[in-house]
């Protein structure tokens, strides 16, 4: 069988607006009203969807996906895999006053979304925290503190009320702290109040 030629390019609706000096990947789809700006890297295989802004020199990582109605602000870091869900929302400035502007890269506060964590909803992160490998962040949470590897947090503020696997399912552990996910066909293990993929 001939070789299946290599997905390229990327699309942009007609409705968007891509600045200069951007970098983005095969495969990924920029869809209405959305702008990327200058500086910015998006990986492969990405979906930004409608009335999505991507700031000046945010790094966004591969396969990752932005729901409608998300602003990726200055500061902002999104690894692989990462889902943003409808209308959640990054923050990059803690202490924001109209008289005292704080603009430039300088003032603004790094936030940090590890490989695979979903952001639900209308959730908020505050910024200056890392969001957790695989971790899931519940429709509408307000994040104000570090949410931990594979954790699910709710409400306002956040608290960790579980733990989920790579596939987004609940993990419920044994005595001895394992648990196994028959969707990621993954074993995890809980000890000390972290949960870490087990290959026991
Ligand atoms: C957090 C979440 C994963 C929990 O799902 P779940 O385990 O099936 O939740 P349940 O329906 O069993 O609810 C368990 C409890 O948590 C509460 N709860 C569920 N989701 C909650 C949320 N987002 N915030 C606060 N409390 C929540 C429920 O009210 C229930 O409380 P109770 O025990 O006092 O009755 C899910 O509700 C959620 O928010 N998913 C994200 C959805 C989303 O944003 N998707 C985006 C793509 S469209």
């Amino acid at each position: 069988m001939a070789d299946q030629p290599a997905e390229k390019k990327f699309t942009v609706n007609k409705y968007a607006v891509v600045d200069d000096n951007v970098e983005i990947g095969d495969g990924t789809k920029i869809w209405h009203f959305s702008h990327v700006q200058s500086g910015s890297k998006i990986g492969h295989h990405c979906v930004i969807g409608q009335n999505v802004n991507v700031a000046n020199n945010v790094t966004i990582g591969n396969y990752v996906k932005i729901q409608n109605n998300v602003s990726v602000y200055e500061g902002v870091e999104l690894e692989d895999y990462v889902f943003c869900g409808p209308s959640m929302v990054f923050t990059n400035i803690l202490d924001p006053r109209c008289k005292y502007p704080q603009v430039g890269a300088e003032f603004y506060i790094k936030t940090v979304v590890k490989e695979g964590a979903s952001l639900g909803a209308n959730s908020t992160i505050v910024c200056g925290h890392t969001i957790g490998r695989a971790a899931l962040v519940g429709a509408g949470a307000v994040v104000t503190k570090d949410v931990p590897d594979f954790a699910l947090v709710v409400g306002n503020p956040a608290r960790i009320v579980g733990w989920v696997s790579e596939a987004g399912k609940k993990l419920a552990f044994d005595k001895d702290g394992y648990a196994y996910c028959e969707k990621s066909k993954k074993k995890y293990h809980l000890s000390n109040g972290s949960v870490k993929e087990s290959t026991e």
